[in-house]
């Protein structure tokens, strides 16, 4: 099981002083040291963490995989264009947002996302499209030409009580499988932490996990490349 890391937050600590540190590229290096197998970071159009700047000197940098995750705007569009990373997630985006509100609806947006994951395939650019764990939406994801989904772990995370938490990995297992049928890769997150994470990793099919906010706050008590580890040790 592959670890994607959202060092998303080491930026928000930054922005706090509007300062030059914590800088999120140190971050991705220590990220790499302690196993990760990609970075992943959410560009968002009011830049309130993650700068141009990082994404281009993550580019740069990184000896694993840039995954940027971005609402599927024509600017958002460009900047990766420029940059030319691994992958692009594609998510939706609203401006007061504390993180991001639920899974791209691509049946409602079925047009604008098909026409943006072709420009993206046109850069040689793999787009994986944030979904909730829907049948229907991973069935449209597919059809919108995305190589890639990523479910949406949230309603599992935040379940209260124990039946509402095995149905909600049961939508995401599900999903899963639709999208290994469809021949898609499959990834998940999303408030994933080290006390959650073991049932997700033990999926059939799901290939990586992309997790932030746990590794980095763990990260203030025990160092970044040991959350990290940490983590990825779980995984296995
Ligand atoms: N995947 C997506 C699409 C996200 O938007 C986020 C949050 O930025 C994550 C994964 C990581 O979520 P968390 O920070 O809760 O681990």
């Amino acid at each position: 099981m592959k670890l994607g890391v959202n060092i998303d937050h080491v930026a928000t600590l930054r922005q706090a002083r509007r300062s030059v540190e914590p800088d999120p590229v140190h971050a991705a290096v220590l990220c790499e040291l302690g196993g990760a197998d990609g970075v992943t970071v959410h560009l968002r159009g009011d830049r309130r963490h993650i700068q141009d700047r990082d994404v281009e000197l993550l580019k740069q940098t990184l000896s694993t995989r840039l995954n940027i995750e971005m609402a599927a705007t024509s600017a958002m569009v460009e900047m990766a264009a420029a940059v030319q990373p691994w992958q692009v997630t594609l998510v939706p985006e609203q401006p007061n947002e504390v993180t991001t509100q639920g899974g791209l609806d691509v049946i409602l947006n079925e047009g604008h996302v098909r026409q943006v994951v072709s420009r993206l395939a046109s850069l040689h650019i793999r787009v994986s499209l944030f979904i909730d764990p829907a049948l229907d939406q991973v069935r449209a994801a597919h059809k919108a030409g995305a190589q890639a989904v990523e479910i949406n772990t949230n309603a599992y995370a935040t379940a209260r009580g124990e039946a509402d938490r095995a149905s909600a990995l049961k939508a995401v297992e599900e999903s899963a499988r639709m999208a290994g049928k469809l021949g898609l890769g499959v990834l998940a997150g999303h408030a994933l932490n080290y006390r959650n994470v073991g049932p997700v990793a033990a999926l059939p099919l799901v290939e990586e996990l992309n997790i932030g906010h746990a590794i980095v706050a763990r990260a203030l008590f025990v160092g970044l490349r040991e959350a990290v580890a940490e983590m990825k040790s779980l995984l296995r």
